[in-house]
């Protein structure tokens, strides 16, 4: 059996759910290996890091960068959690939203430079309490760019959430204020992350077959 540490440590030999216990889209039933974190389980997690970020950014207003495409289903999901807060605590904390859209792969790959085609102008942000919300920090290369772009423009207070970090040997040594989940060193579908743009209409987290990477290829 394997065994889920405590710490959200997804560990090398875990073998997360066959699709057949859970419901997936028929259009991806052909491409998928095995469900590795489940909908639910993303939703439970994300629950739990509202909390953390309200105790601790709490007392200022927060503006919650989007970093799309990927970050838009967690960004949505961590927003509601911490609306609930906002609404059920007697301490409570605006909010505002801002994207940025950032792009750094191709197939399965990470590419060495960091693009960023499309959002707000980041010196909205000057003097601002900023939370930033990935998907997920492989390289750490896309977080460190724009945390350099992000310091021109002198917020008061830059905090990272992303749900999930990549173990992997070609890690920067970057690691995020909050983290969701740390998994092994997969390529990764769902919950908004994609390959070459699909598989963001998936609500788990799966891994991707051999074949799929070949039929989705560009
Ligand atoms: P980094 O710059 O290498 O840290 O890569 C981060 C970006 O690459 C993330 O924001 C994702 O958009 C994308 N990425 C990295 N790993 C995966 C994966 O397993 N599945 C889908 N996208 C990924
Ligand atoms: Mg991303």
């Amino acid at each position: 059996m394997s065994s889920r540490s405590l710490s959200g440590i997804i560990p090398d030999d875990e073998k997360g759910y066959e699709l057949d216990l859970f419901c997936v889209p028929k259009h991806y039933e052909e491409d998928l290996d095995r469900v590795i974190i489940p909908h639910g389980l993303i939703m439970d997690r994300t629950e739990r890091l509202a909390r953390d970020i309200v105790r601790d950014m709490g007392g200022h207003h927060i503006v919650a960068l989007c970093v799309l495409k990927g970050g838009y289903k967690f960004f949505s999901d961590l927003l509601d959690y911490i609306k609930a807060l906002n609404q059920n605590c007697d301490k409570s904390v605006p909010l505002t939203v801002d994207f940025i859209r950032l792009k750094s792969y191709c197939n399965d790959q990470s590419t060495n430079s960091v693009k960023v085609i499309g959002g707000d102008e980041l010196s909205t942000l000057t003097g601002k309490n900023v939370l930033i919300v990935e998907d997920i920090v492989e390289t750490g290369r896309t977080m460190e760019t724009l945390l350099s772009l992000l310091s021109e423009c002198n917020p008061k207070m830059v905090k990272v959430v992303s749900l999930l970090v990549k173990r992997t040997p070609r890690s920067s040594g970057y690691r995020p204020d909050y983290m969701g989940f740390e998994v092994p060193d997969w390529f990764l579908v769902g919950y908004a992350l994609d390959y070459n743009e699909y598989f963001r209409d998936l609500g788990h987290i799966c891994i991707l077959n051999e074949k799929a990477k070949v039929k989705y290829k560009v």
